[in-house]
């Protein structure tokens, strides 16, 4: 279900508005109503649906407007046009009291600058938001407590900000932007002052955070890195316009103008691409075959191994054509013949990580889901041409077996 809904959305800066509307329909760009008119287009109609549960990723250099927009959710910008729904009710209608209420219930905030208060403990910079609300004190403290142990600060409470480094300052930060429970996290740019390593840290533990909690987040970022890994659904702005809205993979496959084509050509794909771009079929043979059946398979196929599988393709383990010959003469079965120490990895392996293992390994290496089935295979070559943007055109070789 859709939990925001933004149509036309619009944010002009300047004493007239609905003049440099009318001009933006017409064709003007924001240099032009700038030059012209002294106004400044923060954002430019922008449509888009974000989905319960989704990271969504607002991505664009600075100035292009994501700052503004991500204020226009909650009202902290007043829109100049445009409408904009929340589970399906409309923002602008609010009252006072009632956006006061949507502010404090369903929304939550986390800044570049942590913003912390530095003579208030890490807990009650958390609390400050619910204290702010009126919460009752042991109430607040127990929220608070609950979103610090999310972001894995436990026993930091009582610590003052200046005795935490600048990831654990930020944890707080976030700590802070959950402690009301939010249904959607509004992040702007909150990961862009930490050093790259901590950075990576950062967003790994937004992704663990929200497989657990299934919080919706929009989380800005000028870095395409950093988009492509955590949004499910990336929103890029140029001048206050969004230029295209898609999944990472149509982002970069299927990228909408030159603009975002040259946005994205230096993307390092090995930290983009995962094993299920590059897998190809997996050939398989069902553990209550024989030997002989495993070979006469092996030389139509053209392979010298085999996936040994049940009847729900939960992987089993591997045989080779030697062991397979060697069977036929010991009479031996196909269970006593499997290599049960195949290298195996989840579809959203990314490639950077399968070099690591395919280095240390002669054999391919088998792609399962989380029941273990196999879903196909992914071959050194594969690999090697998907960085090369081979393989990419026909969609990446993206097969499986069934
Ligand atoms: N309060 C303001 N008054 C006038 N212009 C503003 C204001 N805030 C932002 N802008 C302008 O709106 C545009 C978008 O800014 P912003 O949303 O902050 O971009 P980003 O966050 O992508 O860097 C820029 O041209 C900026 O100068
Ligand atoms: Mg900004």
């Amino acid at each position: 279900m859709s939990i925001i809904e933004a149509k036309q959305l619009t944010k002009i800066f300047g004493s007239e508005p609905k003049k440099a509307l009318s001009l933006l329909q017409q064709g003007w760009t924001k240099d032009k109503i700038l030059a012209e008119t002294k106004m400044t287009v923060g954002v430019n109609q922008a449509s888009f649906t974000i989905e319960e549960g989704q990271i969504f990723v607002i991505m664009g250099l600075s100035g292009s407007g994501k700052s503004t927009l991500v204020r226009l959710l909650n009202r902290l910008i007043e829109p100049s046009s445009g409408q904009l729904l929340f589970k399906g009710q409309d923002i602008m209608n609010m009252s006072v009291e009632q956006l006061r209420q949507f502010r404090r219930k369903n929304v939550g905030m986390v800044f570049q600058k942590f913003a912390l208060f530095p003579h208030r403990t890490v807990l009650r910079n958390v609390e400050y938001g619910l204290e702010v609300q009126g919460m009752e004190k042991s109430k607040r403290k127990e929220m608070a407590m609950q979103a610090l142990e999310l972001v894995g600060l436990k026993g930091w409470e009582n610590s003052l900000p200046d005795q935490l480094s600048g990831g654990m300052q930020q944890r707080v930060g976030l700590a802070r932007g959950l402690a009301n429970n939010p249904d959607v996290l509004l992040m702007d740019e909150a990961f862009s002052a930490l050093d790259p390593l901590i950075r990576k840290d950062m967003q790994d533990e937004l992704l663990e955070l929200q497989s657990k909690m299934k919080k919706t987040i929009v989380f800005i970022t000028h870095d395409l890195d950093e988009a492509l890994r955590i949004g499910d659904q990336i929103a890029l702005m140029k001048d206050g316009s969004i230029v295209q809205i898609g999944t990472p993979e149509e982002i970069l496959m299927q990228p909408a103008n030159k603009y975002v084509e040259r946005f994205v050509e230096d993307v390092d794909l090995s930290k983009v691409l995962t094993a299920a771009h590059v897998m190809e079929k997996a050939e398989t043979i069902t553990i209550d075959k024989g030997p002989r059946v495993a070979l006469q398979f092996m030389r139509e196929r053209g392979v010298s191994s085999l996936y040994v599988v049940d009847k729900s393709m939960q992987l089993l383990g591997l045989v080779s054509a030697e062991d397979a010959s060697n069977a036929i003469k010991e009479g031996q079965k196909l269970e006593e013949l499997i290599q049960q120490d195949v290298p195996e990895i989840a579809p959203d392996t990314v490639l950077n990580e399968l070099f690591e293992l395919m280095g240390n390994s002669r054999l391919p290496v088998a792609v399962v889901d989380s029941n273990r089935r196999l879903k196909g295979v992914v071959i050194k070559g594969a690999v090697l041409a998907a960085l090369a943007g081979n393989s990419l055109a026909d969609g990446g070789g993206n097969h499986e077996s069934s």
